[in-house]
Parts: C-alpha cells; structure tokens; sequence
C-alpha cells in the first residue's frame, strides 16, 4: 500500500481501542475500523499488546505515521494523570514506549484534542474563525480550544468543578447511562455546564462530539445558550482521524527537523 496521504490513528478509550487508516486528504478511513475491547486491567503493557494486535490487522508500511488518542492530558508525549484508564500511564513517555513494544514511531495526543483537530481540519469547525470549544460526551467529558484554527492543547474542561463536583462525575453521557436519566433530565446537567463554560470562555462556537452526539436532536435543541453548539461532523471517528493527522505533521516535521 502506497503510504502517500494515508497515516494510522488508534484511539484508546475505556472500552475499546480503535484504528483505522486515513486517508488524510478528505479526513475519511481509507479502511474499515477495527475494534478491540480494552483490556482490564488497562497497564500500559496490556495496551500495548492490544495496540499490536490492532496494527497486526493491518499491512502498514514501517514508516507510515501512527497517531494514538489517550483519555489524558499528554503534554510532548507524556501522559500527565489518567483518570478513566489504569493510573500506571502517569509519567509514560508513550513515543518511547510504543518504540520499545511497537517497534514505530508513534505520536501521542489527547483524545479529545485530536478530536477538535479533526473537527478543525475537516468538519464541523471548519474554517470557522475565532473561538472554538469542542467537547466530547463519552465515559468522561473532553475539551479542545482552538482559537483562529490553533489548539490550546490539553484543557481538561472535563475536570471543572461545578457546584461542588468534578462535571464530568454530573454531565457525562456515561452518567446518563449509569443513572437511566432521561435526555431532558441530563439537558439540565448539560445546561449548567456548557452555560459555565460559555461565562469562562465566550466562545464562538460550540462543536459536540462523542459517541451520543448521534442523538443530537434529543438534547441539543434543550440548550439554551447565547452560542451556537452544534453537533460534531466526525462523530466518533474524530479520533482516529485527529490523531493520524495530527501524527502525519508532527512526525514528518521530526523528520524534517533531524
Ligand atoms: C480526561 C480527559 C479526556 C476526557 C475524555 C477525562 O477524564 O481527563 O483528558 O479528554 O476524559 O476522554
């Protein structure tokens, strides 16, 4: 396979870890994806087995880009904390890592941020000017900023806390699973949250993501907000797109530069 425009993403969620190849012109998979549920307990050597697995599944030319999501902040390829995946991920250095048991180069980004990328570069934000807060509804709430098509990498909006509580403990779509609420019973959850977010920010858009932002006409028309929120385009491929593009510069650019 021609690696010209294609680069790999895997997104590591509390579930599943995911990849797929993509193709990088049209922010599409140039594959199918392909699933693995996340072992438990979720160490980084496990992932990394898993991770294999999925790279296994695929005929990946040595030097194409990988990109691989975490549910952290990730600050140059360390994760800092973790909190929905084993905390042993605190202080990994993923790129070094995944070299030792993958034998590639790998690129490690925030999940939510390599989401927001994605949106920037091929979906619903994109060439939308000024600020951009895109948030992912999942088993923990990311954040992306980007301002004027930049990111502010690794805000953990997720982790705000909101009359008393950490939000993603309140507003997650995981918790609106776990408690059986209602869509309009979590617009509430919801409403306090983006309406704080949208005081701290004032954003001019507001892009939402995650596996729910499928259902979007059941809670998005509840919000009301000065903001226009919409849903994301990518929905839960924003991942793995985000990643393997974000994966493609920053690794070609290392190569650049040595
Ligand atoms: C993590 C974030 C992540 C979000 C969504 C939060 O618990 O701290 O880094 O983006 O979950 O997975």
């Amino acid at each position: 396979m021609s690696s010209a425009n294609l680069a790999f993403g895997i997104d590591i969620g509390g579930s599943g870890i995911k990849g797929a190849i993509v193709d990088l012109d049209t922010g599409s998979f140039a594959t199918d994806r392909v699933r693995i549920p996340t072992p438990h307990p979720s160490t980084p050597d496990a992932v990394a087995q898993t991770c294999k697995a999925l790279i296994e599944q695929f005929d990946l030319p040595q030097e194409m880009p990988i990109g691989i999501t975490f549910p952290a902040p990730v600050v140059r390829n360390t994760v800092i904390f973790i909190a929905n995946l084993d905390p042993s991920w605190a202080g990994v250095d993923v790129a070094d890592f995944m070299w030792s048991k993958l034998g590639r180069k790998v690129y490690a980004v925030n999940d939510a941020d390599a989401a927001g990328y994605a949106e920037v570069v091929y979906g619903a934000a994109k060439d939308v000017p000024g600020t951009i807060i895109v948030t992912t509804l999942g088993t923990g709430i990311g954040s992306a900023i980007i301002f004027d098509g930049n990111l502010l990498p690794n805000t953990e909006l997720g982790h705000l806390e909101i009359d008393g509580k950490d939000a993603e403990s309140r507003a997650s779509s995981a918790q609106k699973e776990r408690r059986n609420w209602s869509y309009k019973q979590w617009a509430k959850r919801l409403q306090r949250y983006y309406s704080h977010v949208e005081m701290l920010f004032s954003p001019d858009l507001f892009v939402v993501g995650g596996g729910i932002s499928r259902k979007h006409k059941k809670f998005l028309p509840l919000l009301e907000l000065k903001t226009p929120i919409v849903p994301a385009k990518l929905r839960n491929t924003a991942g793995i797109v985000g990643a393997a593009a974000l994966a493609a510069a920053e690794l070609t650019e290392e190569s650049h530069d040595s």
